[in-house]
């Protein structure tokens, strides 16, 4: 096998785990971020996010002298045969991707990247992005790819080393083939395409994920309505092998790092082409009136008004397995109570303590005893598995009132219903 020279820069969910899964698959990989506090503590082995089976690559990595971090993209580059771009690229005004991060990378490394290197993006970046490096480099010796990550947090490792599908894309075919030896160990069907196919390629998947669970999040209001369980409907669509059992578990809409940016800026794309992608749109809407419906939904548990309302909420985290925060359907429904008038007491497994300016509308505490405590309702938010598993006669006991709120269908509603509680889900 080919052993590549690599940089990766950036060490969030995605850089950190490009760096050690390739360094894993026996590339020599130099980790650059410009953050020095979290570049030491790499160096130490002491990875910052919650990530199952990372800390153990990183560990294999530093020791094997596969893998190494440094502070700047400038540092990093010097003989990397490929660079990976692994920047954030938020929601910036408007809706559209902020590419701020990108540019001032491609800046300072432009005149560093030896000849014949490959620079990847592996950012979502919008369509076009590819182009735009190309002549933001203005180097006729270095090739540009576009090679989108489908990683899901908390399943990163896995989701690297056991995709679907790779998708490369380049104007420049022999660069792209370069960057998918680079996996040749994985084994998996390779998608080689042009840089623009490539970028939107993660847009198409990520938006038709949003959409399938809008849809279903829909679907399980009208079961509601009509007396069906969504349980029962999921199942029985996702046996039909071209919908396919996963992403059909109805919540309180989605969320995360990414889901939400790349709605928003594939329907921005979609206008500035003159499109008006209106089932993005409304995949968009349908998530912020679930979370709407879910406040609805407590609302009348606690009998018609919120004001002074005591809540035990379980769960603050986007999805369970990660202590990530960011555009958490959980906070985005803790801020709508908080705005009707609830007391908030929140415990989340991965979030032991508050995060100011993040968790700022609820009282963050230690464990679910606490959370519950002469709550008038609990509302469980985040699906993690251990709920499932809580005493729930012991919690019952401690709260003033009988009533749960599952926002996930997680919870065994015969165990509570021993418990003297009663449960409401969603869609059942
Ligand atoms: C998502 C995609 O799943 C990855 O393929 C992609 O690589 C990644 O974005 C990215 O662009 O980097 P992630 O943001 O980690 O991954 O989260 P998901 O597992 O997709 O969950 C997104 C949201 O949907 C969460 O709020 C989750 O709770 C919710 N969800 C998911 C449901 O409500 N029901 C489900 O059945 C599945």
């Amino acid at each position: 096998m080919f052993v590549r020279r690599v940089a990766v820069v950036g060490v969030g969910y995605v850089g950190l785990t490009t760096a050690a899964c390739l360094a894993s698959l026996g590339h020599r990989v130099v980790c650059a971020d410009i953050d020095k506090r979290k570049v030491a503590r790499l160096l130490e082995g002491h990875v910052p996010i919650l990530e199952e089976g990372l800390t153990e690559l990183v560990a294999e990595g530093l020791a094997s002298r596969r893998l190494d971090f440094v502070v700047g993209a400038a540092n990093a580059v010097g003989d990397a045969e490929v660079v990976f771009l692994c920047l954030p690229t938020p929601m910036g005004a408007g809706g559209a991707a902020d590419l701020s991060a990108v540019e001032a990378v491609i800046a300072e490394v432009r005149e560093l990247l030896p000849a014949d290197c490959v620079l990847v993006t592996k950012s979502t970046v919008p369509v076009g992005t590819a182009a735009r490096v190309v002549e933001l480099l203005g180097r006729d010796d270095v090739s540009v790819v576009s090679n989108p990550e489908f990683l899901r947090e908390g399943s990163a490792v896995r989701d690297f080393m056991h995709p679907d599908r790779i998708v490369v894309g380049s104007d420049v075919q022999h660069a792209a083939e370069r960057v998918s030896a680079l996996y040749a160990r994985v084994g998996v069907p390779t998608v080689l395409t042009s840089a623009a196919s490539a970028e939107m390629v993660k847009y198409a998947a990520n938006c038709f994920l949003a959409m399938k669970l809008s849809y279903v999040n829909a679907m399980a209001e009208l079961c509601e309505r009509l007396g069906a369980d969504i349980a029962d409907v999921a199942e029985g669509m996702g046996f039909d092998h071209r919908i396919g059992q996963s992403f059909l578990q109805p919540g309180p809409g989605w969320g995360g790092s990414c889901l939400p940016k790349d709605t928003h800026a594939l329907l921005r794309m979609s206008e500035a082409a003159g499109f008006d992608f209106a089932l993005v749109r409304a995949t968009i809407d349908t998530n912020e009136q679930q979370r709407d419906r879910v406040v609805e939904k407590v609302v009348a548990a606690v009998g018609g008004s919120l004001d002074g309302v005591r809540l035990g909420l379980l769960g603050l985290a986007f999805k369970a397995g990660t202590d990530d925060l960011r555009d958490s359907p959980a906070l985005a429904v803790a801020r709508k109570l908080r705005e009707r008038g609830a007391d908030l007491v929140a415990f989340d497994p991965a979030v032991p303590a508050p995060v100011a300016g993040v968790t700022d509308d609820v009282l963050v505490v230690g464990d679910p005893q606490q959370a519950v405590k002469d709550a008038d309702a609990v509302v469980l938010l985040t699906e993690w598995p251990e709920f499932r598993k809580l005493d729930w006669a012991d919690l019952a006991e401690r709260m003033a009132g009988r009533v749960v709120v599952d926002t996930r269908n997680l919870l065994d509603q015969d165990v509570l219903r021993l418990a003297d509680l009663d449960t409401v889900g969603i869609g059942r």
